[in-house]
């Protein structure tokens, strides 16, 4: 009988695209997949430990999965992504029933550990030294038809204090541009109509391949000349490492879109100091001035962090100010959440009570609330290109859901399912959370 997997992906896009080349090795090897995790004779879990909130998630969710162990003996659990990382074969001694744990950097050589797992070894595979990828055929079992992820460079080398993905990433370590041109070509002949480039940190694109023509820019203007009606976006961009040359070259691929994703962390240039980010409030602004500044209509969006190690009330409205003073048109926002192996995690005398990041998260939360407001109201009575990535019925009638190039969700009613299709909308109304259009 045909094994089934089910695997649950936590965290971000680099995990979410993990996931799909796991998928494809198990499609690839035999096993057929499954949307629910009862069914399933493989499950694997692929975790994040950005905060600890979502490490407590996956621990969580392996405790429900190891319970089921016990009338499916058979059963086989794994578990990778960052936490599993981060706690090698702790995992074991806490939870005996996990047959599978691999790290972030060994995904490549996931099909022998599969192989070992079938024949009753409890497998963990953790190391700091990147198992390369197949040099051809990659196997991806991506979960939409319209958009697709492409990895570029994974890993940090900038080791913000409070963050542990340098940790959970390791090093920066660029992908070959034939691979990702290949890659590219591959989804766009398959019908993809939007591919996103994926980093920790998408500027320091080829700073490790040693031949100063490899950058995102000219990355970005190969994959332009690519044949066909399509999409590119990268995601994300460190402030400081945003090149003149990167900015030239959205602007001058037709298919580039006008969006970047800058996150800022604080407004007050203490705590970005004490967070080791490489600016200062004024040097966050100059370069997301000059950005909004070249183009007729860009989308820029951030992230913040709010309760910071020894914040003060007043540094904290710095962080409320610039949101307001640069109008950015969303935020990701999050409560301090204390790391292991981070600077920060370790000045416990200066963490902020609960009761105050919340009060502060919560005022973050609506200020960020009101710029995408005013960002999106900018839309209302404008014609607009988006692409459809899906459908669903709302009261009866048929509801598409697209996306603008500058990355914002329109919705809007359609007699027939235009998935994949570029559609000319007139927005009429705007929303915190979502536009409304009418097709012109
Ligand atoms: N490489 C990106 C961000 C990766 S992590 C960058 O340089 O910004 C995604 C976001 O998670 C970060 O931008 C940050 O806002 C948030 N984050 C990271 N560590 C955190 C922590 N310890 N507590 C709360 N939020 C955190
Ligand atoms: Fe984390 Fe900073 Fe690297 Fe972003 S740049 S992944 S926040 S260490
Ligand atoms: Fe989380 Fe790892 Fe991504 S910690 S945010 S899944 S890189």
């Amino acid at each position: 009988m045909t094994k089934k997997f089910y695997i649950e992906t936590m965290g971000c896009q680099m995990n979410k695209s993990d996931t799909e080349r796991l998928e494809g090795m198990l499609l690839y090897y035999g096993y057929e997949k499954t949307d629910n995790d009862k069914d399933a004779d493989f499950l694997l879990l692929s975790t994040c430990a950005i905060r600890q909130t979502s490490v407590d998630k996956a621990y969580s969710q392996l405790g429900v999965w190891g319970k089921r162990k016990k009338n499916k003996p058979s059963l086989k659990i794994g578990i990778c992504g960052c936490v599993a990382e981060l706690d090698k074969d702790k995992i074991f001694r806490r939870m005996p029933y996990v047959d599978l744990i691999f790290g972030t950097h060994n995904i490549f050589a996931f099909p022998e550990f599969l192989k070992r797992v079938e024949n009753g070894e409890q497998v963990c595979e953790i190391t700091t030294k990147p198992v390369p990828e197949p040099m051809d055929d990659l196997k991806v079992n991506r979960k939409s038809k319209v958009t697709a992820w492409i990895p570029i460079i994974e890993g940090c080398n900038n080791f913000c204090t409070y963050c542990v993905v340098p940790y959970t990433r390791g090093r920066e370590r660029s992908r070959y541009p034939k691979l990702i041109i290949n890659e590219a070509k591959k989804v766009i002949e398959n019908g993809i109509k939007e591919i996103t480039l994926l980093g920790q940190n998408v500027d320091s694109y080829g700073k490790d391949l040693n031949n100063p023509d490899i950058t995102l820019a000219n990355l970005l203007r190969e994959l332009n000349k690519i044949d066909g009606k399509f999409r590119i976006r990268f995601v994300t961009s460190y402030p400081t490492d945003i090149t003149d040359d990167l900015i030239n070259a959205v602007a001058e691929c037709d298919k580039v879109c006008e969006f970047f994703h800058i996150p800022m962390q604080s407004g007050n240039d203490r705590i970005l100091k004490e967070m080791n980010r490489r600016y200062n409030r004024e040097q966050y602004c100059k370069i997301f001035n000059k950005i909004r500044n070249k183009f007729d209509d860009v989308e820029i969006t951030s992230d913040f962090i709010a309760g910071f190690p020894s914040e003060t009330e007043e540094e904290f409205e710095d962080t409320l100010s610039v949101i307001k003073e640069l109008n950015i048109d969303y935020s990701n926002t999050a409560i301090y959440s204390p790391r292991p192996f981070t600077k920060a995690g370790r000045m416990t005398d200066l963490f902020i009570p609960e009761e105050v990041k919340e009060e502060r998260f919560k005022r973050l939360h609506k200020v960020n609330c009101e710029a995408t407001l005013k960002s999106n109201k900018k839309l209302e009575g404008k014609t607009v290109e988006v692409l459809c990535d899906s459908s669903k019925i709302h009261k009866g009638e048929l509801t598409m859901n697209g996306r603008t190039r500058t990355n914002k969700l329109v919705h809007f009613k359609s007699d027939k399912d235009l998935t994949g299709k570029f559609v000319n909308l007139k927005i009429t109304k705007a929303q915190t959370w979502c536009l409304y259009g009418e097709i012109v």
